[in-house]
């Protein structure tokens, strides 16, 4: 996508081999600064402290880190070593496992002089493929956003809420909620976003309102408790998400807060999809919420908040006592129940294991005897 008229991918090789090329979101939307990797460390550094984030970034960081642990060294060991590492960077998000598994399946079994120019290709082809199943799990939704807009008043915009950061800054391109936005967008149907600031790190405000804004996409930032009102007024048509891990039958891990905007749709009639490319399905599990790892991160990013002050300056301010104990749960799982459908790169689904199989018939597992 486009920043300041220029097309961006989140992660780009900036030479083969030797050095990778990221946006530290930590920066933005007050900053756009462009970092490079040039060592597994840093990749896995990007994961943990979320310069890089969002399940699909993560993933295609991953992979790339592993791409930068053969170019220092392609021993067993540094294999073995660069996948602990990477993998014990964030908990939740299973397109961080899927990439790392993808990756030590292929250079596993190669010679070692090989490995150098097989992982940077993999990482390369893992960045391209999560381009292009977004683009493609956009354009099916595109047609429900068209569906919608040909039922509304005329010249009236399709309302759409959002939770997080599923934009193209949380994937290598296009995003997953955001794609079909974007796609809708492009082709001239009016759309309007409801932005979820998402505290506590505020990926909505910071990231998703500054890419929709690059992109010249109406969109209103509201504090994350709106949403219900405004579905109780009719001033949401529906609701896209994205997910970090979706289990085989359709439960939907995403940013915490998610399944209160999927109670609050349910309760109103309003649609609510999540799109999800499918290397965000993890097809080993089938109850989210007793299955799905939930990360709990530092309370800081709950009692302390960041911003821009009058002077221009971003600085970090405390909003409570001192003293106030803190929990920082940072995703929540969605039942299926409440999920009116999957955006996949193969279609639309339902959320059930159904669904899924229909789709992805060559990913159900059949019980062992
Ligand atoms: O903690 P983050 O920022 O890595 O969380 C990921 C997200 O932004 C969301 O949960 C998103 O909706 C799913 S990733 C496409």
């Amino acid at each position: 996508m486009e920043v300041q008229g220029v097309a961006y991918r989140s992660i780009w090789a900036i030479e083969e081999g030797k050095r990778v090329g990221i946006i530290d979101q930590t920066r933005l939307p007050h900053e756009f600064v462009e970092v490079e990797l040039t060592a597994m460390n840093d990749a896995a550094i990007a994961i943990r402290d979320m310069w890089v984030r969002g399940a699909p970034l993560i993933g295609a960081t991953a992979a790339y880190g592993m791409a930068l642990a053969m170019s220092e060294d392609t021993s067993n060991d540094s294999l073995d070593h660069a996948y602990e590492t990477l993998y014990a960077t964030r908990p939740t998000a299973v397109n961080l496992r899927w990439a790392l598994d993808d990756m030590k399946m292929l250079l596993q079994p190669a010679m070692q002089e090989d490995r150098v120019a097989i992982a940077w290709q993999r990482a390369r082809e893992i960045c391209d493929e999560d381009a292009e199943a977004n683009r493609q799990l956009g354009a099916h939704g595109l047609r429900l956003i068209e569906e919608i807009a040909a039922k509304k008043p005329a010249g009236e915009p399709v309302n759409i809420l959002t939770h997080c950061n599923a934009g193209w800054l949380a994937t290598v391109d296009w995003g997953t909620a955001t794609s079909a936005i974007y796609q809708a967008h492009n082709k001239g149907i009016k759309v309007h976003v409801w932005v979820d600031e998402t505290r506590p790190r505020n990926q909505g405000a910071h990231l998703t309102a500054w890419e929709l804004g690059e992109h010249g996409v109406p969109h209103t930032l509201i504090v994350d408790n709106v949403g219900g009102h405004l579905m109780q007024h009719g001033l949401v048509d529906l609701c896209i998400v994205g997910t970090d891990r979706t289990t085989a039958s359709g439960d939907v891990c995403n940013k915490i807060g998610t399944y209160l905007k999927a109670l609050a749709a349910h309760d109103n009639g309003v649609p609510f999809y999540v799109a999800l490319p499918s290397s965000t399905i993890d097809w080993t599990i089938h109850d989210g919420i007793k299955e799905i790892p939930i990360e709990q991160r530092c309370g800081d990013e709950v009692a302390f908040i960041t911003g821009q002050n009058a002077a221009g300056v971003v600085e970090n301010v405390r909003i409570c006592p001192q003293s106030t104990p803190v929990a920082n749960y940072a995703f929540d799982v969605t039942p299926a129940k409440y999920v009116n459908g999957l955006m996949t790169e193969r279609g639309v689904c339902a959320a059930s294991a159904e669904g899924l199989a229909s789709l992805f018939p060559e990913r159900v597992m059949v019980p062992q005897p």
